[in-house]
């Protein structure tokens, strides 16, 4: 099949062209690179021995969207673009519902226009809120705590708006949970724009030598050593479950939420210990008060993904911490390297 992936330079969306080309399908890449460089899809290549099509263009112009479908001869859309960082979209909401939802309704309104009806989205567990019981089933009551959420929220109600208005639509919704790791050759990886975001990336650029500490924010949860609990998932294994997702949209029409996470919660300091002995670094930290709009847990009931999709997480901790030092010791300037 031939596949249209919006994003496809991004992080996710990197590691799964990786793992599309290797199940022999074509892949067209559709990104602005606003937040990812062109550098990655030469590494794609490497890593596949295959090539992709590229149309950089942004999601929110109809026109250059209609013009990839029309040449692309797409079956199945994966939609990765947008933006993510959840402090920034408290600061820029408007970018976020432009670049995340007016760019979504362009994406749809173009597929339509091209009969195209099979669609794979990205969204994330930061659709459950503040969770009221773990661990976290596809039913838990939906809300969103920030903008960025708020984007997803809406998108993921649009999506099924849409089936119920035309119920031939073939509709996956991926709710991640913590994507962390980097592909095995350590060719491809998270590359972050600045200070991360993210506990993963911060915790390699420690045992790198490039930030002197870790900021724990809080250590006074309601978790088993007080730090937060995640249900950190490798990015291959997401990746692995787009593949899933799009065999499953074959099997008929439908518009279904499916968590991709590994049902296992880790905390801060779990994970520091275990990058240290994936790194053979120390990686010093400091405990400074919680970080507003964090919880305490967070992690997945995967029993629905496995049952629908046939799909399970298999990469364990140590697995993902010695894929991520890879990534950032062989490339200490991501793919500005
Ligand atoms: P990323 O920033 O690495 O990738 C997103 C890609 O989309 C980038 O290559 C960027 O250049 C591109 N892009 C952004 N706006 C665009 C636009 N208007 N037009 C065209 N391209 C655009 O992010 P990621 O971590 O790979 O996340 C991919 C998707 O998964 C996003 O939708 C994100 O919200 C979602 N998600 C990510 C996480 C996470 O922790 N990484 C968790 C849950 C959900
Ligand atoms: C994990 C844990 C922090 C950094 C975010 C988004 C979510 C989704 C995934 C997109 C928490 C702690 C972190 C640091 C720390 N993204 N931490 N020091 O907050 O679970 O989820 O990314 O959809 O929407 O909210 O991930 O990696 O930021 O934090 O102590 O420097 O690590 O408090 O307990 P989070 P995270």
């Amino acid at each position: 099949m031939m596949i249209l992936v919006t994003g496809g330079a991004g992080y996710i969306g990197s590691h799964t062209c990786v793992e599309l080309l290797n199940e022999g399908h074509q892949v067209t890449v559709f990104d602005n690179f606003s937040n990812s460089q062109p550098e990655v899809l030469a590494r794609v290549e490497r890593i596949t021995g295959k090539q992709m099509q590229l149309f950089e263009g942004d999601i929110r112009d109809r026109a250059a969207l209609s013009a990839v479908l029309r040449q692309s001869d797409a079956s199945a859309v994966i939609h990765f673009a947008g933006l993510k960082a959840v402090g920034e979209s408290v600061v820029q909401p408007l970018a976020y519902y432009d670049h995340n939802v007016v760019g979504t309704i362009r994406l749809l309104e173009a597929m339509t226009e091209h009969g195209l009806k099979t669609l794979v989205f990205s969204s994330s567990a930061t659709v459950y809120g503040d969770p009221q019981y773990l661990p976290l089933t596809e039913d838990h009551p939906l809300s969103a705590t920030n903008p960025y959420g708020q984007t997803k929220l809406v998108i993921e109600n649009m999506l099924r708006d849409l089936y119920t208005s035309d119920p031939t639509w073939h509709i996956s919704i991926l709710r991640y949970f913590n994507p962390v790791g980097a592909h095995a050759s350590g060719l491809i990886g998270e590359s972050p724009q600045g200070v991360p975001n993210n506990l993963m990336p911060f915790v390699a650029q420690v045992a790198a030598g490039k930030r002197e500490f870790l900021n724990v924010w809080g250590r006074d949860y309601a978790t088993p050593d007080g730090t937060g609990v995640r249900d950190y998932v490798h990015v291959v294994d997401l990746a692995l479950g787009h593949l899933a997702a799009l065999k499953h949209l074959q099997t008929g029409t439908q518009c279904v939420a499916v968590n991709l996470g590994t049902g296992v919660g880790y905390s801060v300091l779990d994970m520091v210990r275990a990058f240290e002995q994936a790194s053979g670094k120390q990686v010093a930290f400091r405990i400074l008060p919680r970080r507003p709009g964090d919880v305490a847990a967070c992690y997945a009931d995967p029993a629905h993904s496995k049952a629908l999709l046939g799909w399970q997480a298999k990469r364990d901790l140590q697995t993902m911490c010695q894929d991520a030092w890879r990534w950032q010791s062989s490339n200490p300037n991501g793919y500005g390297n």
